[in-house]
């Protein structure tokens, strides 16, 4: 019976109860055997020994504040139950340190046998009569101080406070009823033992926010992040660095973070829990030894009573390599930290002190080198400060004893290109590397770096529940879900599902280019080919009506920390794209004489000064909450560095006077031609299957007016509309026509249709549109060639093989720049042969033939993790042998790949594979994934009409899908 019950509530409550990923163990409504913890008008008591950490009163004390957010009635924080007779208590407390826990377990009244001895774990259980005059409790008990606090975190977050309550705003949920089930749940120990991130490159935006509220990085500041992290269940924090010491701006920054229970570290560049800004000068190991030392020591002296993670080694000055340092210096630099720490820590090894060596940049070429770094050291491996990660443990030092961690990146400085605006973060390749990163044992240590931290809510949020709990992230959709689960929290759920699909949607938009490279010449985005340039402002238009009708739903409360988190990035990110993407739209058009080139120059404008807009109201929100937030300068970079204010890409105006070819000008899709004057374009041909309508631009090249009638040669060709008059300034400068086919009275097989325009003065415009009338057999299922390309979405396959160690090929759901990415599973299978390997079928249909055909294999831009296994795929045109490919060159660690820049710039590597010969008719393009990590997220069969374009040719028209 009680078995039953359980089981229902668990399915009743789990929508309602919103911790993410984690198992509920509340429900707000009444519920057989449930504990009724809230009650109207009187305070619950929480009973935390006196004895207890004093981080775990601090969590207990914002419990009780939480309690007031969503009850109206605040609880109350005591040291014992006297006086609280037949009350409903929360008792909260660590094995070991709470005395009250203590009797408990020696009682038999909680079981703690799953969690005791364990890292930052905890139970939570209904205990009835705990102490004498309690009827019943709910019991708490961490088996160390973080796992308690993460107990009590745990509860505040399902009674509808979300982490982000006050650095986004998110307003609390209101309850009047809340029930503790009367079940047992058990969390931890977490996936990754150290778990955190890095405040970085902080200025201006987030400098001169705490500049203005706490005027430096003091104890107030580092106690709302403190107390953000454990509510996201993170533990480890490196301090901004760049104009700040953490320790000495003020000195009770330091002992703070070790009362609320946040290990410290430092970055790459700051050994030994000190700042950059301390170092000692010059900072020279080779010739400044012993003022290094004692640097050294300093900190250490300094921070040793203080949970702390040892950053070892060193670098140079201001993040860049040391002139005098080399593999053999650094092992010395090592050996002397870790004799200080022995010495000072009274301690004959160091094997229960966690130390890091990251591997950042230059430091990638000691460890090639052969430098052997101490066993109970973690190595902490980089990314290319771009999302990539550039080494990850061997089957060698997959035992050591320090292990191994990750630093990552959501913001960085540097090059290509800095990027610290907004967040420009595909969750999604976020998972992919971090998935594989834990696959292959990097679980000792994950830190992100992010930025000015305030817009990268989203982001820092998915990685540190990653951090936490790998369990509910092993399927590669599982994106998805959690964004649900992540909007489901934030902004409820009537909205969540249109929330989850436009975040995952921006992520796609987001990574084909980052907002600091969008002016990076040439124009990324084709003005002419596919309609390219315009269908992408299209997609952000059509997401921010979407984010727009999404907020419009939501009361006035929700619509602030939905703005911030979701619309104001959809927002601001739309207007920059359109500002560059209209500039080049206006060059384009400039050429082409349109009158309209004037009112794209406008647009320009009204885009870039709505950016100053949207800049205003995201400072305004909340009396000026976040102002200066937003300070980040993200328009008009030239090279890698900021530019020192924004400044509008140059846009063009034309004149009006018409030139001598006639006013009246016709452009075609495909054709940078305006005619008269450049010969009339072919029309790009038709087919039942062509996936673009095909238009003809009519538009005025000078001031006046003229009527022009639109004639097809032929009936079963129609335009919309067959007349029309274009004028400047007034009325209607630019027309768009569509043509349409009616099939089914066309003549089968190909025809030339002739589709006139004529101007009520002047020569008509004679444009040719080629139709190929054609029926592909209704069996067939796949993709049909449209004017000599295939463009492949990967989730379309036609079928696919698993391996013969059982490995498959698997969807990543909304992963690339356009669609889906496929990939090897699992992340830990090994190198795959061609004979054993799981591929996946791609079936198209082609109608021209091709001597010579090319694959167009779109990746992400990921590294070879392993030098000695480096990413690998094979390709193979129906029967004929596969062409092995590794995309990606071989390197020395801490050096980029060839060709590394451009694929991170374009969030795409793509390669070019011959595969022959094609005939018109059905094939079949086979593509093995051989070794884990290989992404791909595009195939295009290029037949001889690719052109020129960003993404790709759109998605071809399939059938049987
Ligand atoms: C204690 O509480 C229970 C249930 O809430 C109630 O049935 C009982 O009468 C109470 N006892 C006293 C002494 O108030
Ligand atoms: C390291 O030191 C601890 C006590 O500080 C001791 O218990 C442990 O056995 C030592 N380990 C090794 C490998 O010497
Ligand atoms: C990761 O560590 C576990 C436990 O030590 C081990 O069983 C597994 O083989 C390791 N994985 C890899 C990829 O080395
Ligand atoms: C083509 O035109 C039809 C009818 O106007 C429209 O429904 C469809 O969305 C258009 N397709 C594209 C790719 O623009």
């Amino acid at each position: 019976m009680k078995l039953i019950v359980f089981i229902i509530s668990l399915i009743t409550c789990s929508r309602d109860a919103l911790a993410i990923g984690q198992p509920a163990s509340l429900v707000f409504t009444e519920t057989i055997g449930a504990l009724k913890l809230s009650d109207t008008g009187s305070a619950l008591p929480i009973i935390i020994d006196t004895k207890d950490w004093p981080g775990v009163v601090h969590a207990g004390n914002d419990l009780a504040n939480d309690f007031g957010l969503v009850t109206g009635t605040k609880g109350k924080v005591t040291t014992s139950t006297s006086g609280l007779s037949n009350a409903t208590v929360i008792i909260a407390g660590t094995i070991g340190k709470s005395s009250l826990i203590d009797s408990l377990v020696s009682s038999g009244k909680l079981e703690v046998a799953a969690i005791k001895g364990k890292w930052e774990s905890f139970t939570s259980q209904v205990v009835s009569d705990p102490v004498q005059g309690i009827q019943s409790a709910l019991v708490l008990a961490g088996s160390d101080k973080r796992g308690t606090i993460y107990a009590i975190y745990d509860i505040s977050e399902q009674i509808g406070v979300s982490p982000w309550y006050w650095w986004a705003n998110v307003p609390p949920k209101k309850k009047t009823n809340i029930y503790a089930l009367p079940i047992t749940k058990s969390q931890g120990p977490p996936t990754i033992k150290y778990r955190g991130i890095f405040l970085n490159d902080e200025q201006p935006a987030l400098t001169n926010w705490v500049r203005a509220n706490y005027g430096k990085y003091d104890s107030r500041f580092h106690a709302k992040v403190f107390e953000l992290l454990l509510r996201l269940r993170a533990n480890y924090f490196w301090p901004a660095m760049w104009d700040s010491k953490f320790y000495v701006d003020d000195s009770k920054n330091g002992p703070l973070a070790d009362e609320m229970g946040i290990v410290m570290g430092t970055s790459h560049t700051e050994p030994m829990a000190r700042a950059d800004k301390e170092k000692v000068k010059p900072w020279d190991w080779k010739n400044n030894q012993n003022n290094l030392k004692k640097y050294m020591q300093d900190g250490l002296t300094r921070a040793k009573s203080w949970e702390t993670l040892w950053t070892l080694g060193m670098r140079g000055d201001g993040d860049t390599a040391s002139p005098t340092l080399d593999a053999k210096s650094l092992v010395d630099v090592i050996n002397y930290q870790q004799s200080i720490l022995k010495s000072t820590l009274g301690l004959s090894n160091l094997s229960g002190v966690p130390q890091m060596w990251c591997v950042y940049k230059e430091v990638g070429g000691y460890y090639q080198a052969g430098m052997k770094i101490p066993d109970d050291v973690t190595i902490l491996w980089s990314d290319d400060n771009s999302g990539n990660i550039q080494r990850l443990p061997l089957p060698s030092e997959v035992n050591r004893e320090g292990g191994a961690g990750v630093y990552y990146h959501f913001d960085y400085v540097g090059d290509p290109r800095n990027y610290k605006w907004i967040n420009t973060i595909q969750l999604s390749k976020t998972w992919e590397q971090m998935h594989l990163a834990w696959q292959r044992n990097a679980t000792e240590i994950w830190i992100v770096n992010v930025g000015d931290l305030k817009p990268l809510e989203l982001p820092i949020s998915h990685f540190l529940d990653m951090a936490y709990n790998m369990a509910p992230f092993t399927s590669p959709s599982s994106t998805d879900t959690w964004l649900n689960a992540w909007a489901t929290r934030e902004f409820g759920l009537g909205v969540a599902t249109g929330t989850a699909e436009a975040m995952a949607t921006y992520g796609k938009l987001i990574v084909r280019r980052k907002y600091e490279l969008l002016n990076r010449a040439p124009f990324m985005l084709s003005t002419v080919n596919y309609d390219e340039a315009e269908n992408v402002l299209n997609e952000w238009g059509a997401l921010q009506n979407k984010a727009q009708a999404l907020y419009g739903a939501l009361d006035a409360e929700t619509q602030i920390a939905f703005f911030e988190m979701v619309l104001h990035p959809i927002m601001a990110g739309r207007i920059v794209q359109q500002v560059y993407i209209n500039a080049a739209r206006n060059s384009a058009y400039a050429t082409q004489k349109r009158m309209s080139t004037s009112k794209l120059a406008d647009d320009v404008r009204a885009a870039y000064a709505q950016d100053a807009v949207v800049q205003k109201r995201y400072h305004g929100l909340l009396n000026g909450k976040w102002n200066h937030m937003m300070d980040q300068v993200h328009f008009g970079y030239t090279n890698w560095q900021d530019p020192g204010s924004n400044s509008m890409p140059s846009v063009k105006t034309i004149g009006t006077t018409a030139p001598s070819a006639g006013i009246l000008g016709v452009s075609v899709q495909n054709s940078a031609a305006s005619t008269p004057g450049d010969t009339a374009p072919t029309l790009s041909g038709m087919d039942p299957y062509t996936p673009e309508n095909r238009t003809i631009d009519i538009y005025a090249r000078g001031s006046g007016s003229m009527e022009f009638t639109i004639t097809p040669s032929v009936s079963y060709v129609k335009v919309n509309p067959s007349s029309g008059t274009v004028s400047y300034p007034s009325g209607t400068s630019d027309i768009r026509v569509t043509i349409s086919v009616d099939w089914t009275s066309a003549p089968p097989g190909s025809s030339t249709v002739v589709i006139s325009v004529t101007p009520k003065t002047g020569t008509p415009v004679k444009l040719n549109l080629p139709l190929n009338k054609l029926v592909i057999p209704a069996e067939f299922k796949g993709y049909i060639e449209s004017n000599g390309a295939i463009a492949i979405e990967m989730q379309h396959f036609r079928s696919r093989t698993p391996g013969a160690d059982g490995s498959t090929v698997e969807i990543i759901p909304n992963y690339g720049r356009t669609h889906s990415g496929l990939t090897l599973m699992s992340s830990t299978a090994s190198t795959q042969t061609l004979a054993s390997a799981p591929k996946a079928i791609y079936s198209f249909y082609a109608l021209t033939s091709s001597s010579n055909a090319k694959a167009l294999v779109y990746l992400s831009p990921s590294f070879n993790v392993n030098p000695s296994a480096p990413l690998k795929y094979a390709i193979a045109l129906n029967q004929a042998s596969p062409t092995s490919v590794s995309p990606v060159p071989s390197t020395t660690l801490g050096t980029m790949p060839g060709g590394w820049s451009d694929s991170v710039v374009n969030g795409a590597r793509v390669v070019s594979t011959n595969i022959g010969k094609v005939d018109p008719g059905k094939h079949e393009l086979s593509l093995w994934l051989l070794e884990p990590g290989t992404v791909v997220h595009r195939l295009v069969v290029d037949l001889g009409g690719v052109q020129s374009s960003y993404l790709g040719p759109p998605e071809s028209t399939k059938l049987g899908f």
